[in-house]
């Protein structure tokens, strides 16, 4: 596929660099059309090094070509990351002042725009009426992620990583941004993803290598397919970015960081939901004690063990003791196998255990389960039976989970 990426003048413009380099090892062409004030924060030169094509913002170079009407109509994907305030307000009114905004203008292909700025320029009625006239011409603009601005500040506005901006444009490219069946609608749902961490001192604690991209993508679907989505997220490895042009209520998410906070938002939030979902790995065991002072090493002395207590059972809990009539609960099982059985075997075994309505297993393990793309479950009911087995990426996975949950709804 032929891409043109266009990049606007904000300091997340060294985010497109990763950006570029992640689009052309997925195998595609790509032209980077930056804007004056991008080349002030990432020159020519690392445009042009890595995407192997020329770099320039200004419409009379290599005039012969006219690029400022080809470079659109070649591109069978526009990609516009960062898009700056300024950037939304020169397509929005059709302006072709520099090579990028001719180029938006002559592009019959998809565009996708990833804003980038400080929350209150996003916030602004002025920015917000750019992003409305663009949405409403067909331009996928994607929400903004909330975290670290440029300086100390913080808020909506930064540029989601660089995966996930591919992620999104390759998928609006490939056509599979198709409007959801919408059988979520008026479904309320709480999600929990990552993995918990227990402090054992002010700068240490206990984890695991959970990235919550499974729970991430599982509140991306069942917001598209219409749910009110509660994301409870537990030291995700990247802020989540939703797509505001979905339909139903924007995602909530909370910020959780041990079991005790995870436990209490989960428990929060399924108060008003149909359906929770832990996809979370929690940790089942705690430091008794957690210093406020950092544990100090001693030359020649053993360190002091650190004694655990067990971390209460959240999905048990919820599967016991339902917090609202009809509620349907759903667990992971994240198991290994070992010389007891086999993955499955613990899995249906902790299924019954568990009493959950649906326990979705899969395998974990070094390249497998965390923090890569693609995933397989074995959706298993509360004795243990399979359900359903899906495999693919994330997303698939998650949707074919959502399958399973809508045929346990009433009506
Ligand atoms: N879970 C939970 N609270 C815990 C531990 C796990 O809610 N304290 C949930 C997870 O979110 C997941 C399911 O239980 O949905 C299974 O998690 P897993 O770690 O595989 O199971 P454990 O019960 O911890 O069993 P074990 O570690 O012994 O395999």
């Amino acid at each position: 596929m032929r891409i043109l990426l266009g990049v606007g003048g904000g300091v997340a413009a060294y985010k497109a660099v990763l950006l570029l380099r992640l689009l052309r090892e997925a195998g595609h062409r790509v032209r980077v059309v930056p804007t004056a004030s991008a080349l002030r924060f990432v020159g020519a030169p690392t445009w042009e090094a890595l995407s192997g094509e020329p770099a320039t913002c200004e419409v009379f170079d290599d005039v012969p070509h006219v690029p400022h009407v080809a470079l659109g109509q070649e591109a069978d994907l526009v990609v516009v990351a960062p898009a700056t305030a300024d950037l939304l307000a020169r397509a929005a009114s059709g302006r072709a002042d520099d090579l990028l905004t001719s180029a938006l203008l002559t592009a019959r292909c998809p565009v996708v725009m990833a804003p980038a700025m400080h929350s209150e320029m996003w916030e602004h009625p002025a920015t917000v009426a750019n992003v409305a006239t663009l949405r409403g011409r067909g331009v996928h603009v994607v929400e903004p992620a909330s975290g670290r601005l440029t300086g100390a500040d913080t808020g909506p506005g930064r540029l989601p990583e660089p995966e996930e901006i591919a992620r999104v444009a390759l998928e609006v490219a490939a056509g599979r941004s198709e409007p959801a069946a919408q059988d979520l609608t008026g479904v309320r749902v709480v999600v929990s993803a990552g993995g918990t961490r227990e402090p054992v001192d002010p700068v240490r604690f206990l984890g695991n290598r959970s990235s919550g991209r499974q729970g991430v993508e599982l509140a991306r679907a069942a917001r598209a397919r219409g749910a009110a989505v509660t994301l409870v997220a537990a030291n995700l490895a990247s802020p989540p970015a939703f797509d505001a042009a979905a339909p139903g209520p924007p995602v909530q998410v909370v910020d959780v960081e041990t079991t005790a906070q995870l436990r209490e938002a989960v428990r929060a939030a399924a108060r008003e939901a149909d359906v929770v979902v832990m996809a979370a790995a929690v940790a089942d065991f705690r430091p008794a004690q957690a210093p406020t002072a950092k544990i100090k090493k001693v030359a020649g002395q053993a360190p002091a063990p650190i004694a655990l207590v067990e971390n209460p059972d959240v999905l048990a809990e919820l599967a016991a003791q339902r917090l609202r009539p009809g509620q349907v609960v759903v667990g992971f099982a994240a198991e290994t196998g070992d010389e007891d059985g086999g993955v499955l075997d613990h899995g249906r075994a902790k299924a019954r255990r568990k009493g959950a309505d649906l326990l979705a297993v899969n395998a974990v393990g070094e390249g497998v389960g965390f923090a890569v793309d693609d995933n397989h479950v074995t959706v298993v009911d509360r004795d243990g039976a399979t359900v359903l087995e899906v495999g693919g990426t994330k997303r698939e996975v998650a949707d074919g989970l959502w399958d399973a949950v809508v045929k346990l709804l009433p009506g």
